[in-house]
């Protein structure tokens, strides 16, 4: 008979197998703790009431399934404005304070170097929300013209990311569960390389977490542009 299943090791409790990443890429796990992910839920609400509304981004004209708002930025598929063009054409407002300095805080926890961290300026932040049925194809993030590394937060759900390499959206790639206040940093030689959300884990949301349904994540990004 097997053994019976040590009540210790609970569904959020199993530790993930360790995937190689290629390099300038990192995992932080539990990088955010349940305070802070409720906190930032509570700003995502505030986000959403704009001045510039959440929307889904169109490529080739069809709408994605992930829905986004802006700070700093305005992000379009191919282009970066300081206004909501495709929209109400107000100014999106800017990245806050508190939220270059997480950034900072997540440079250094992925790469340990505070020279890095402490020159790290996201003057544009990405807040995508997914449904249960939501995806994001392999793309790279290339609007930007600092090679400065990509912060990327995530909240609620799980889902199967996929990070692949710098030439196409082909293998070699791995496939990794990005959970709720996981921390995920792409630079250096990895700062262009392909990635993508596969699927949505319904139901995997961490109580207390301040989500009930769906994913929220939040990318951070220089721009380069003045
Ligand atoms: C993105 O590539 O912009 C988002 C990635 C994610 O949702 O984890
Ligand atoms: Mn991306």
């Amino acid at each position: 008979m097997p053994p019976a299943m040590d009540p210790l090791f609970s569904h959020h409790e199993v530790v993930r197998p360790t995937v190689e990443l290629p390099p300038g890429a990192h995992l932080v796990e539990n990088f955010l703790s349940l305070e802070e992910q409720r906190w930032l839920v509570a700003r995502f609400h505030e986000w959403g009431q704009g001045p510039v509304p959440p929307r889904y981004p169109l490529i080739g004209g069809h709408p994605m399934s992930v829905q986004s708002v802006c700070l700093g930025w305005h992000w379009n598929p191919g282009r970066l404005t300081r206004e909501a063009i495709d929209q109400n054409g107000l100014p999106v407002p800017p990245v806050p304070d508190w939220l270059v300095r997480l950034g900072q805080r997540a440079v250094h926890a992925a790469t340990g170097s505070q020279d890095e961290a402490s020159a790290y300026r996201p003057d544009t932040a990405l807040i995508n929300y997914y449904d249960d049925q939501a995806r994001m194809g392999m793309h790279q993030d290339r609007e930007e013209r600092s090679p400065a590394p990509v912060v990327s937060l995530s909240i609620g759900n799980s889902c199967r990311f996929r990070f692949g390499n710098r030439e196409s959206r082909a293998r070699p790639y791995v496939d990794l569960e990005l959970r709720s206040g996981d921390l995920f940093v792409f630079g250096g030689p990895s700062r262009l390389a392909f990635h993508g959300v596969m699927e949505v884990l319904p139901g995997t949301s961490p109580q207390d977490c301040g989500m009930t349904d769906g994913r929220i994540n939040i990318t951070l990004r220089e721009s380069g542009m003045a």
